[in-house]
C-alpha cells in the first residue's frame, strides 16, 4: 500500500507468454476483485466526493485567482467528527479548498485538511507559543477523486503520518493533491504540481481563520509518493519561495532519476543484537476475519503510471499496451476505488495478463520522468533535508534513492542533504520505525539546532542498526 509508480521495479518480470484465450469468466474474475477492493475503499470512506458540496468547484475560483488564494474553509464539527471521522480523541479537525498550481503552470483548485493537537504547548518550542507547521505529503492513494485523504475515515495514513504528527504536537497541513478531492486532472507522481500543492497549502493556511495558531515557518515530510513530493517542495523553495520554509524529510521516495553518474555501490552492514535466542510464543493460530488482504502485485502502479504518461501525451493510447483483461481493470480502476481496488483487481494477476510489451512500456518511461520529474531531483535546495530509506523496501528500491541522494549531493555541493538508512523495515515499516529518527530531525529544524543539520558537501549516508532483530515488519493493521 501507499507506494509509488514504480516502472522500474516491474521491468524485472518473467518474459512474455503467449496470452490464452479469454473467456467471460476471466472478466469476471477482474470485475469480481475490483468489486471487493472498491468496496473496501467505500467503507475506508467519510465523504462521497461527488455528492458533497464542499468538493464543488467555487464560483470564486476564476482565471484572476493567485496561488495560494483560500476558497473555502471548514471546521468539523463535533458530532461528525466523531461519526465519520476515526481520528484520536483531543484533535481538531479542518478542511480546506485552495489555489495551487498545475504541471502547466495554470491555476487549479486544490483540497487538503489542517489537523491541530489539544494544546500549542505540546510542542514546547524555544521560539514560539503557535503550533510548528508541518506539511505532511502522502503516499499513492490513487489517482482518481475519491482517493484524497481528506475523504478517509482515518485521513488516508492515519497512525503512519498525521495522527502521530498531531500527537507529537506538530499543526499537520496536508494537500489532498490537486485532482484528488478536487475537479481537476489529476499528474501521478508528478514532482513540481505535488510541490505547488504543499507550498500554497501553506500559503493558504496563512488565511485562515486559524493563521493565527501557526507558526510562519514550515517544514514538510512525506513519504513514498509524498517523499518525492517533499523533496520537490524543498526544491521549488530554492526557487519560488513562500516564505519560512526551513527543510523537510523524505521518506522512501517515489523518485526516478537518472541524475547520477557515479557507482551504486554500497556496502550493508553486519547487523546482530547479541540477544540470546527467546522461546517463541506457543499460542493457538489466530482466528483472522476478514482475511487478511490478498498479495499485492504493485501492477496497479504500472496501470496508474500508463495512465500518467496518457494524459500528458496525448498520441499515448492506453489501450495499446494492456490486455483485453488489462483494459477492463484499466477501465474499472478509472471508475473509482483507489489503491485498494487496484491490488484486488491485479491481486491475481501477472504481468502477462494485463499488459502486452515491457519494451513498449519501457519506451515510454524516458520522456514521462523528464515531464514528471524534472531535474531529477538533482536541483538546488531550500532548506536542510534528511532522506530516510530502508534498504529493504519493496516497493521503492534502495538503489533509486541512492542514486537520487548521490546526485543531488554531487550535484549541489551547497545542499544540506543527509541520508539515513535502515535495514529490513518495509516500504510502510520504515514511517514507523523511524520515527524518533525524523521527529528529532523537524524539531532541530523548528529550534534551528543547526550542529544536528546535514553538513553541505560531505553527502553522508548514515546506518542506523535496530536494537533487537526479531522485530514485526509486515503491516498488518486496518484503521476502520
Ligand atoms: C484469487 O484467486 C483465489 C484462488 O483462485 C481466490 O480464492 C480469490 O478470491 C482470488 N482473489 C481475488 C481478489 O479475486
Ligand atoms: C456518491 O454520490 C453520487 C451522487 O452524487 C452517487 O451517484 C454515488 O453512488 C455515491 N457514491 C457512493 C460510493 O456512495
Ligand atoms: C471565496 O468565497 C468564499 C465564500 O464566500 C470566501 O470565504 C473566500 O474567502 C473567497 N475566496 C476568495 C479568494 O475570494
Ligand atoms: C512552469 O513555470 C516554471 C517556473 O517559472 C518553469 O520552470 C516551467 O518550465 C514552467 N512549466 C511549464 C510547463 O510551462
Ligand atoms: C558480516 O558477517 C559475515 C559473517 O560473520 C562476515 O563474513 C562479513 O565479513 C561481515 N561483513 C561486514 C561488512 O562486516
Ligand atoms: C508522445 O508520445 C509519442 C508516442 O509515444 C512520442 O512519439 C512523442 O515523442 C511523445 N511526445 C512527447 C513530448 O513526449
Ligand atoms: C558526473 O556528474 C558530475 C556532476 O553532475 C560531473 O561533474 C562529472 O563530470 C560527471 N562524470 C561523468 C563521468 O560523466
Ligand atoms: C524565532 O523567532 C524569531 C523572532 O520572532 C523569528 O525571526 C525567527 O524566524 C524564529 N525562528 C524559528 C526557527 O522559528
Ligand atoms: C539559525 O542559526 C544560524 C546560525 O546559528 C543563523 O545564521 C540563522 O540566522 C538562524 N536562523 C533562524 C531562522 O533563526
Amino acid at each position: 500500500m501507499r507506494v509509488g509508480g514504480i516502472i522500474t521495479a516491474l521491468l524485472a518480470l518473467a518474459p512474455l507468454v503467449a496470452s490464452a484465450p479469454l473467456t467471460r469468466r476471466h472478466y469476471q474474475e477482474v470485475i469480481d476483485g475490483y468489486e471487493i477492493g472498491a468496496d473496501i475503499w467505500k467503507r475506508h470512506t467519510a465523504v462521497n466526493v461527488t455528492a458533497a458540496e464542499f468538493y464543488k468547484t467555487p464560483a470564486n475560483f476564476t482565471k484572476s485567482s493567485k496561488p495560494g488564494d483560500l476558497l473555502k474553509f471548514e471546521q468539523i464539527s463535533r458530532a461528525p467528527l466523531d461519526l465519520q471521522y476515526a481520528i484520536p480523541p483531543s484533535l481538531t479537525l479542518y478542511r480546506m479548498m485552495y489555489v495551487s498550481v498545475d504541471i502547466n503552470n495554470l491555476t487549479v483548485p486544490a483540497t487538503g485538511f489542517i489537523l491541530l493537537p489539544f494544546t500549542p504547548a505540546a510542542k514546547g518550542l524555544k521560539n514560539s507559543s503557535a503550533y510548528p507547521t508541518l506539511v505532511w505529503t502522502h503516499g499513492t492513494a490513487g489517482v482518481t477523486r475519491d482517493c484524497a485523504p481528506t475523504l478517509l475515515r482515518g485521513l488516508y495514513y492515519d497512525f503512519e503520518g498525521p495522527f502521530e504528527f498531531a500527537l507529537e504536537g506538530y499543526a499537520v497541513v496536508a494537500p489532498d493533491y490537486a485532482g484528488l478531492g478536487s475537479d481537476t486532472r489529476f499528474d501521478y507522481v508528478a514532482g513540481p504540481p505535488h510541490a505547488d500543492d504543499a507550498s500554497y497549502s501553506v500559503v493558504a493556511a496563512r488565511k485562515s481563520p486559524i493563521a493565527h495558531l501557526l507558526t510562519y515557518e514550515w517544514a514538510v515530510i512525506g513519504h513514498s509518493e509524498g517523499g518525492m513530493a517533499a523533496w520537490f517542495t524543498n526544491e521549488a523553495e530554492h526557487v519560488r519561495p513562500v516564505g519560512g520554509f526551513i527543510g523537510s524529510v523524505s521518506v522512501a521516495p517515489a523518485l526516478f532519476t537518472s541524475a547520477y553518474n557515479g557507482s551504486l555501490d554500497y556496502t550493508r552492514p553486519n547487523v546482530s543484537d547479541g540477544i540470546a535466542p527467546v522461546v517463541p510464543a506457543s499460542d493457538p493460530p489466530p482466528n483472522i476475519d476478514p482475511p487478511p488482504a490478498p498479495l499485492d502485485t504493485g501492477l496497479y502502479y504500472l496501470m496508474f503510471s500508463i495512465q500518467s504518461a496518457a494524459r500528458l501525451n496525448k498520441s499515448i493510447i492506453p489501450e495499446n499496451y494492456l490486455t483485453e483483461k488489462g483494459k477492463v481493470a484499466y477501465h474499472l480502476l478509472e471508475q473509482g476505488g483507489c489503491y485498494i481496488a487496484g491490488q484486488y483487481t491485479t491481486s491475481n494477476m501477472t504481468f502477462e495478463d494485463l499488459f502486452t510489451s515491457n519494451d513498449a512500456i519501457e519506451a515510454l518511461r524516458g520522456p514521462w520522468l523528464a515531464r514528471i520529474q524534472p531535474g531529477g531531483g538533482a536541483r538546488k535546495l531550500g532548506g536542510p533535508m534528511l532522506v530516510i530509506q530502508s534498504i529493504d523496501d519493496e516497493a521503492v528500491s534502495f538503489p533509486a534513492v541512492l542514486s537520487a541522494f548521490r546526485g543531488n549531493c554531487q550535484a549541489q555541493p551547497e545542499n544540506q542533504i543527509g541520508l539515513h538508512l535502515y535495514s529490513e523495515l518495509t516500504h510502510d515499516g520504515t514511517m514507523f520505525g523511524s520515527k524518533y529518527d525524523y521527529v528529532n530531525f523537524l524539531d532541530a529544524l523548528f529550534n534551528n539546532h543547526t550542529a544536528a543539520f546535514p553538513v553541505a558537501g560531505k553527502c553522508e549516508e548514515t546506518f542506523i542498526p535496530s536494537g533487537t532483530t526479531s522485530f514485526k515488519t509486515y503491516f498488518s493493521y486496518e484503521l476502520n
